[in-house]
């Protein structure tokens, strides 16, 4: 079946059309067409995700990547005609608060034809409510217009199933290989550090869950202590590649003056996370040291991360003991970060060997929407209810994993 998807949940919006087949043991996923804008440098200058201008970006940007990912997929064919009346006042009523969206959709939709699509997945939640509720309301418009179904997805179901495909030797193809579950799934991304337990898609039970910052949050708070602009995450971990390779080259006086981080929570029996205090640590160790040289920001870099994989490998250790599970599933996007991947995969085929590790490929490890078109294929295979697109569907800011 060919699904249409939707991601506005932070600050990327997402567009993309998916071919989905198969069952959960052996789908295959082709993706048709691809359009992802990143809004992350318009919310540099605030630190961090500002609602209101996502949820205007989105808004301004989503027609554009609809016509883009339609195009590329072959699916957009251009026509002339008037949409019906019934059909413009309600696109008026339901997108009224996103500006310029209703008038920008309608002349999309009043000049192409009707695409063949099946379903349109689409992001109910977790993410920032006023961002969510684009894509809703646009997906809600498009099922309405075009008379098919909506898949509201969860987002994290999105990040697990998108580490567990694997790309295929087809050009933007993806497999499901046996997933030999029960799986462990662990979400580290900018809003989520969770673990659950799982025995079937579809079936998750949280056991772990950050009590304050997410890993995300910790790695772009510690990056701007260190002046690197939001979002700085993947800034960080470059920074502390380096300072791994002046670790290894430097005499030891040189590297001595960076103190060890806390590792919070990392004896403890539970399976929950903490990360404030060791983003507080590098607060007071920045503040302490004074102006940082060059150097001494990769060291810390680099001791901010070596924490921060410590924890993640205990915590993972603890969980595989704790229940009889045989993959582990690593989702969000800190999943993209090298180091705590090539840390994983240590463990996993050495000291606690035996279980199977499942990364996203890079380019799904981050937001976006290919993840959400396969979560919706997931819920279209267990017969999860739809919804048609003059139903009413609400934004779900902090959704749970079901
Ligand atoms: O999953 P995601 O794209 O959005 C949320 O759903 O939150 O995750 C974004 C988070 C940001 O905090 C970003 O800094 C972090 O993932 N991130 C990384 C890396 N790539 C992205 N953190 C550490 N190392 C990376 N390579
Ligand atoms: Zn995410």
């Amino acid at each position: 079946m060919k699904i249409l998807a939707i991601e506005t949940s932070c600050d990327e919006t997402a567009v993309t059309v998916i071919e989905a087949s198969g069952t959960y043991s052996n789908a295959t996923f082709t993706v048709q067409g691809n359009a992802l804008y990143s809004q992350a440098h318009k919310h540099a200058q605030y630190g961090g995700v500002y609602p209101t201008l996502a949820k205007r970006e989105h808004a301004g940007n989503v027609v554009p990547l609809l016509k883009s990912a339609l195009k590329e997929a072959k699916l957009y064919t251009e026509t002339k005609k008037a949409l019906e009346k019934e059909a413009v006042t309600f696109l008026e009523k339901l997108l009224h608060r996103e500006t310029g969206l209703a008038q920008a959709l309608t002349t999309l939709l009043e000049g192409m034809e009707k695409p063949s699509i099946d379903a349109i997945a689409v992001t109910k939640g977790p993410g920032l409510e006023p961002a969510l509720w684009v894509g809703i309301n646009f997906a809600r418009a498009l099922a309405y217009v075009w008379n098919i179904p909506i898949l509201p997805v969860n987002h994290l179901e999105g990040h697990l199933i998108a580490s567990a495909v694997t790309p295929s030797t087809e050009p933007n193809t993806y497999a499901v290989e046996d997933i030999a579950f029960p799986v462990i799934g662990l979400i580290i991304s900018g809003g989520h550090t969770e673990f659950v337990y799982s025995t079937t898609w579809g079936e998750y039970n949280v056991i772990g869950a950050t009590r304050d910052d997410s890993i995300g949050e910790a790695f772009d708070k510690v990056a701007r202590l260190l002046g690197l602009p939001y979002p700085g995450g993947p800034k960080l971990s470059s920074l502390a590649e380096q300072g791994r390779k002046t670790l290894r080259t430097r005499p030891a006086h040189l590297t001595k003056d960076i103190p060890r981080l806390p590792r919070p929570m990392i004896q403890t029996e539970s399976l929950d996370f903490s990360f404030s205090g060791l983003k507080t640590a590098v607060l007071y160790t920045v503040r302490d040291m004074g102006e940082l040289t060059d150097i001494q920001k990769t060291l810390l870099a680099a001791e901010f991360e070596e924490a921060v994989a410590d924890v993640i490998l205990a915590k993972v250790t603890h969980a595989l003991t704790l229940h009889p599970a045989h993959t582990l599933i690593l989702g969000g996007g800190v999943s993209a970060n090298n180091h705590i991947r090539k840390k994983l995969d240590y463990l996993l085929s050495h000291d606690m060997n035996g279980y199977h590790l499942r990364l996203p490929a890079p380019t799904l490890s981050t937001d976006n929407a290919v993840m959400i078109g396969m979560a919706g294929y997931f819920m279209h295979l267990r017969n999860a209810p739809t919804q048609t697109g003059a139903e009413e569907l609400s934004a779900s800011g902090n959704m749970e994993f079901e």
